[in-house]
């Protein structure tokens, strides 16, 4: 007889949640989605309750049964759906409200960081955009940072080359309604300057499982042109990082922080996200986030071999300390984002998606939905887009280079009007190992001259 399925409900309707529920229903879980998408309505059942709705969540995980419950997106995590559920005597997996603000709250995060003394970027703090323009106006004209204090889907930040960016960064928080409220703090910071990657662990608030490292691509377009987006695709491992790297951030960024945050009695558990500059001082914290990354988590767990249920459940009971370190695949993967025209403006929605089948035949690939939904009424095997990231196109493979043939190549299986994605994810990685390889081709020695 085999056991009874575990019944889990994740929170979110992205690629992210999508990935999250296709590893978790692969090691075996019945998974409910709330909202869920197309995609994961061929491999979970979708619930139609929005993210941010507590209490609608609540009750479903109450009348369902449900054992576990994941939560992808960071605003109902900043909402307390954590503190929610735990209240209720019900296990999930993430940060509690308080600890959510390490990602909620950039002040409260670069306070955490002083305390932990964890690297980061030189910053100054303000309560209003007169005394930062002050500020900037003082001082001498260098590149910085202007970011907005609270929540503002990351799109409060500016990197700006000179004092006169800045200012114009200044005004146009204080002219935009949607940033009044995260604007109620100011921070500028030294404008950090190296290659950025993350960095994840999954954590019980006393345990740490480091996870493999990725680059994500926050430009809109290739060489990193274009403005700020979500992430238009990312890539696992990243070669920036080597195993040395990994533990000097291990022990002195993501172990020094998780230990601020207890001592502030905020202690955290979930997934802690370090988005990373690599400088020529080491790595530094540019940023935390309380959840796993999109699209880093479709890359990533696209290479986790062993059980993700496992992990999860030793989290929301404290025990990860008793749980095998988790298994990764060898070689790569590589999730590209497709997006529809206008993104990360305004975009048309409803546009019939085709080849979706098609683009899962390639091998090693795997197509997660990011923004997607179904005709109403349902006809079959319509899928339309319903957002700006799309779709989130994920292929392994046994080497970076393989990885991203396949990805691609679903890729050119899809078809929408507009559709757009980058044409260069993974090739600072793919860069990196073709000149590491030439340096190795340099320093061998030359074969020996024939003897005569
Ligand atoms: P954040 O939401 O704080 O991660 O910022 C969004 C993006 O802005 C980051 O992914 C970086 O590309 C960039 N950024 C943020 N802070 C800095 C910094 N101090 N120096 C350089 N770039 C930064
Ligand atoms: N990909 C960046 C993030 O999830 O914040």
């Amino acid at each position: 007889m085999s056991a009874p399925s575990r019944r889990v409900l994740v929170v979110g309707g992205g690629g992210r949640e999508h990935a999250i529920a296709w590893k978790l229903s692969r090691d075996g879980a019945e998974v409910l989605v709330a909202p869920g998408n197309a995609g994961t309505a061929a491999i979970a059942e979708n619930l139609p309750i929005a993210a941010d709705d507590i209490p609608g969540l609540l009750k479903a995980a109450q009348s369902r049964g449900v054992d576990l419950t994941v939560v992808g997106p960071e605003a109902p995590l900043v909402a307390g759906v954590v503190d929610a559920f735990r209240a209720a005597g019900l296990r999930i997996f993430g940060p509690t409200a308080a600890a959510a603000q390490i990602e909620g709250s950039k002040l409260f995060c670069k306070h955490i960081l002083h305390r932990g003394d964890v690297p980061t970027a030189m910053f100054q703090e303000f309560r209003s955009l007169t005394r930062a323009r002050e500020y900037l106006e003082a001082r001498e004209d260098m590149p910085v940072v202007v970011k907005a204090d609270g929540l503002a889907s990351g799109k409060g930040v500016f990197v700006c080359g000179d004092r006169a960016a800045a200012l114009e960064a200044i005004a146009s928080l204080g002219s935009d309604p949607q940033f009044s409220k995260a604007a109620s703090g100011v921070l500028i910071e030294e404008r950090l300057d190296g290659r950025e990657v993350s960095v994840m662990a999954i954590t019980d608030g006393r345990t740490l499982v480091t996870l493999p490292p990725l680059q994500d691509h926050k430009a809109a377009y290739d060489g990193d042109q274009g403005p700020n987006t979500g992430g238009m695709g990312a890539y696992c491992p990243t070669p920036f990082v080597d195993a040395a790297l990994l533990g000097e951030i291990e022990a002195r960024i993501l172990v020094p922080t998780l230990h601020a945050m207890r001592r502030a009695k905020v202690p955290f558990q979930g997934v802690l996200y370090a988005g990373l500059m690599l400088t020529q001082q080491g790595p530094k914290v540019l940023e935390f986030n309380a959840r796993f990354g999109d699209p880093e988590c479709e890359a990533l767990l696209a290479m986790l071999d062993s059980s993700l249920l496992e992990l999860l459940d030793a989290v929301a009971d404290r025990r990860l300390e008793a749980v095998a370190p988790p298994a990764w695949s060898d070689g790569a993967s590589v999730t590209v984002v497709m997006a529809s025209e206008g993104y990360p403006g305004a975009v048309e929605k409803g546009l019939p998606i085709r080849g979706l089948e098609a683009a899962a035949q390639t091998e090693g690939a795997v197509v997660f939905h990011s923004a997607t939904r179904f005709a109403d009424p349902p006809k079959p095997g319509a899928v339309l887009s319903d957002g700006g990231r799309t779709l989130a196109v994920t292929a392994r493979g046994d080497s970076l280079a393989q990885a991203k043939l396949r990805a691609y190549s679903a890729v050119r299986a899809i078809r929408w009007p507009g559709a757009w994605c980058r044409k260069d994810i993974a090739d600072k990685g793919l860069n990196f190992e073709r000149q590491a390889a030439s340096l190795i081709v340099e320093a061998a020695p030359s074969p020996a001259e024939p003897q005569p």
